[in-house]
């Protein structure tokens, strides 16, 4: 079953074309990561995912609901967060999640047992009395991704869930967004500008720049995982360097006539490929 099915989607802002007839198929319970430089569409395209706008043409079914006819039914099944978290400063970590609960039309009766739950689930405990402004970021984003979870969405979109983050906070961050997908099954998509974080956390990928899909497909595509010995040597006191596909390495080292001088391991990342797509 498909969560997205996106099809020659466009989007204009002043009559500048920032979406230029985007096609996307996002499965069911994957993590599907949106990947492009600055100011691709990235945010534009999930917002209309999440249904908080609408593209100028081109149809989108979410969940197998079309965007325009049924936006009030998806968007009980969905969610979004961006990486910089914004709640109501002076409300308490638990006021906040009550306050979404609210929000989100949860019944008095279920509300207190989904916002313990959330809390105990991101381990906010110690903090459920601490004003959002006073959190750290790492808290705030950790907020975020609890706040997200509150209506049990199916399909979770999380835009650059770990900017800003210190590396620490990051990993486990990234750590968290993986448990959930695991124990809730849902579907989660998401932008980053770390590749690492898409190499980790994704089953499939898009390159999106200046409004266009340019690539995609499962992210074992892009890092074919062969590795590369770069070799350096040294021969009648001159340094030389060659490239060996990696294999027999009696073999390789026949080849070389001199004496090693370092051997380098290069395996092609999503890093590299970002760049060559990003041109
Ligand atoms: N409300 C708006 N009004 C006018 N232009 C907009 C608006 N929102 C986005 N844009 C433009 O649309 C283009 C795509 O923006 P978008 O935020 O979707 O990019 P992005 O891929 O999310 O970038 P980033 O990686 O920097 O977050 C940019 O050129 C941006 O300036
Ligand atoms: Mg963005």
């Amino acid at each position: 079953m498909l969560a997205i099915e996106a099809k020659g989607v466009k989007k204009f802002y002043k009559g500048k074309a920032v979406l230029k007839g985007v096609d996307i198929d996002i499965k069911a319970g994957e993590i599907f990561g949106l990947l492009g430089p600055n100011g691709a569409g990235k945010t534009t395209l999930i917002s209309i995912f999440a249904t908080l706008i609408v593209p100028d043409e081109g149809s989108v079914k979410v969940l197998g609901y079309d965007i325009f006819k049924h936006s009030q039914k998806i968007r009980r099944m969905v969610n979004i967060t961006s990486g910089n978290p914004n709640f109501p400063w002076s409300l308490t970590v638990k006021e906040n999640l009550n306050y979404y609960a609210m929000l989100y039309g949860i019944p008095k009766s279920s509300r207190k047992k989904k916002v313990e739950e959330l809390i105990s689930l991101f381990e906010l405990d110690e903090y459920e009395n601490t004003r959002f402004d006073e959190l750290s970021s790492g808290l705030k984003q950790r907020l975020n991704l609890a706040k997200s979870l509150i209506n049990d969405p199916k399909i979770l979109f999380l835009d650059e869930p770990t900017i800003g983050l210190d590396p620490d906070i990051a990993i486990k961050t990234r750590k968290l967004i993986k448990d959930i997908h695991e124990e809730k099954g849902i579907t989660i998509v998401l932008t980053t500008h770390y590749m690492k974080e898409a190499e980790q956390l994704c089953d499939r990928i898009a390159f999106i720049n200046r409004g266009r899909i340019i690539s995609s497909g499962k992210k074992e595509d892009f890092i074919s995982g062969e590795k590369i010995l770069k070799i350096k040597y040294m021969r009648d006191g001159k340094i030389f360097e060659k490239e060996f596909k990696a294999g027999e390495i009696r073999k390789i080292l026949n080849k070389i006539k001199g004496e090693i001088v370092d051997i380098e391991i290069l395996e092609k990342n999503l890093e590299d490929v970002f760049l060559e797509l990003s041109k």
